[in-house]
């Protein structure tokens, strides 16, 4: 789904219960499988607290109220720290450039970002392979080549794409959020870990390849705002959470 299906068509309050949204006037657009196979998780759920893995609390996202008056600022700086943390180990392939324009940046401001890589092109009249500039309908490059390349380097694991990561897990936005930000700075005394891996109480298992990631200030903004690990200023997650799921 696209940031404008959700800004064309959200006019009914769309909040992250997903009922709510397949209820409402954006069923159509094919969040209605996504919340079936959400129904589906919830009964399958024979396993320990451990192995599931903390439930993420529930946080108060700009979201979940009425849609049509979303912070287009704040999306802005959700795609910059994609760019600037996330897009080093993780793709968003379902998302082309063009679906940034007008919701987060300017036409010339995404067709800059996406002249900065090169695509493949027809062949010349000799069969010889050729390259071009990225356009505005081309899809948002991933940072490795194949998967082969993409676990190599990180330790045999896979960092899965984020286009659709949020309707891919249970808890959605709360345990990304969560995720993210639940790094103990030590693991629980007892806890063994294999070489390489990290303690996250919210990852099923708790042992999760991918390290902390977001640090205070990590990440500076065009508009001055940097960005904030702790609290609520979690306007930044949203463009990864919802709008390009
Ligand atoms: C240095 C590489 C690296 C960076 C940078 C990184 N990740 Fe990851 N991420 C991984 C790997 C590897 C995994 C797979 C973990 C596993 O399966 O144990 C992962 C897994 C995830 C998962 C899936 C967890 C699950 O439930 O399966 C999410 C969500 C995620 N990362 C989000 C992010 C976001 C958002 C950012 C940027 C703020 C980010 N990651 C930055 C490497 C990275």
């Amino acid at each position: 789904m696209s940031f404008l299906a959700f800004t064309t068509s959200a006019k009914t309050e769309v909040s992250s219960n997903m009922k709510k949204v397949v209820n409402g006037a954006i069923a159509a657009t094919g969040l209605t499988a996504s919340y079936i196979l959400y129904q589906d998780s919830q009964s399958a759920q024979a396993m320990t607290a451990a192995e599931h893995g903390l439930h993420a609390p529930g946080f108060e996202w700009s979201h979940n109220g009425m849609f049509d008056t979303f912070d287009h600022a704040s999306i802005r700086r959700g795609f910059h720290v994609y760019r600037e943390v996330c897009a080093a180990c993780h793709s968003l392939d379902r998302v082309a450039w063009r679906t940034l324009v007008g919701v987060s940046h300017t036409n010339s401001e995404v067709r800059e970002m996406c002249e900065e890589f090169e695509y493949d092109d027809e062949p010349d009249d000799e069969g010889n392979p050729r390259k071009r500039p990225g356009k505005l309908a081309d899809y948002i490059p991933g940072p490795y080549a194949n998967e082969q390349a993409a676990r190599a380097a990180n330790q045999g694991a896979l960092p899965p794409d984020l286009s659709l990561i949020v309707k891919a897990r249970h808890g959605a936005c709360d345990y990304i959020f969560a995720l993210l930000t639940g790094y103990p700075d030590e693991p629980p005394a007892g806890v063994q870990l294999p070489p390489g891996a990290n303690y996250n109480p919210y990852f099923p298992g708790g042992s999760i390849a991918m390290g902390r990631v977001l640090f205070d200030g990590l990440v500076e903004y065009d508009d001055e705002k940097e960005i904030r690990y702790q609290g609520f200023d979690l306007d930044h997650w949203f463009v990864l959470c919802v709008r390009l799921g």
